[in-house]
């Protein structure tokens, strides 16, 4: 029919492997409603235990979402606060489930500055989940990116200095294999709602060839038809990596 198109179907054969997630705009999306901030971000977990399901389903090999950065600090006591009790919250009301998903939890940045009692339950889930293998699931705590790019710097200029690494062997890969992600393969996707178009000291390093997504929507709408519809852009476009 003339106007009627097919409507556009994810191909599983052309899943990006990884996709990382800026999740934006929970703090406007509250305040819009006259709520505050922290049910913006109540109403946002909801989203992410939504989009961590959705990705398994699709056969996403791993997630990545920007929880807490190291600039986070800086926000009201209360806030710090509320975030910290709803991770924790979500990892006691979650685990169960992610762990008998197979799914694997992995923490990007130093969780040492967390409060006791959340990087206890931080340690529980990374324990319970170690040798899961269906999905990895990121979870950016207390991240920067330059940090982690300044704490990789300085272990290998300690191991050139150790004559453990020769200078001459640095090269892209080792430089890789000393951040948070070492191992992972770079994101293909990078979703980020709230129509800010920034990043946010949010994976430097690894989004050189990534493909970014900027929603308008703040990450409490965010949903699965998003996710699928975000996914399609990503296979209609044409990643050259630097060739024609
Ligand atoms: C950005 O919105 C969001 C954050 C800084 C926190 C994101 C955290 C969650 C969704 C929940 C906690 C995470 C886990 C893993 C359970 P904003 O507050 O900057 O929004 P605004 O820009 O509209 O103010």
């Amino acid at each position: 029919m003339l106007f009627n198109k097919r409507p556009q179907e994810i191909d599983l054969n052309n899943l990006p492997e990884h996709i990382a997630f800026i999740m934006d705009g929970n703090g406007r999306w509250a305040k819009k409603r006259g709520m505050p901030r922290l049910v913006g971000h109540n109403a946002g977990t909801e989203t992410l235990k939504r989009i961590v399901k959705e990705s398994k389903k699709l056969g996403i090999k791993y997630i990545t979402f920007y929880a807490f950065s190291t600039e986070n600090w800086k926000r009201p006591t209360d806030e710090v606060n509320g975030l910290m009790n709803i991770l924790v919250k979500y990892i006691q009301s979650e685990i169960n489930e992610i762990h008998s998903n197979e799914i694997k939890i992995n923490i990007l940045g130093d969780i040492n500055r967390l409060p006791e009692y959340a990087r206890q339950q931080v340690e529980y889930a990374l324990d319970l989940t170690k040798d899961n293998q269906s999905m990895q699931f990121n979870i950016a705590l207390n991240y920067g990116s330059r940090d982690e790019i300044v704490m990789a710097i300085k272990k290998i200029a300690e191991n050139c200095v150790s004559g453990a690494l020769e200078i001459d062997e640095i090269d892209e890969e080792m430089v890789s294999s000393y951040l948070y992600t070492a191992g992972m393969p770079d994101p293909d996707l990078l979703i980020r709602t709230s129509g800010e178009f920034r990043l946010s000291n949010f994976l430097l390093w690894q989004v050189a060839y990534t493909e970014f997504k900027f929603e308008t929507i703040y990450w409490p709408d965010f949903n699965e038809a998003a996710l699928k519809r975000s996914i399609i852009e990503y296979q209609n476009r044409n990643r050259r990596y630097g060739a024609i």
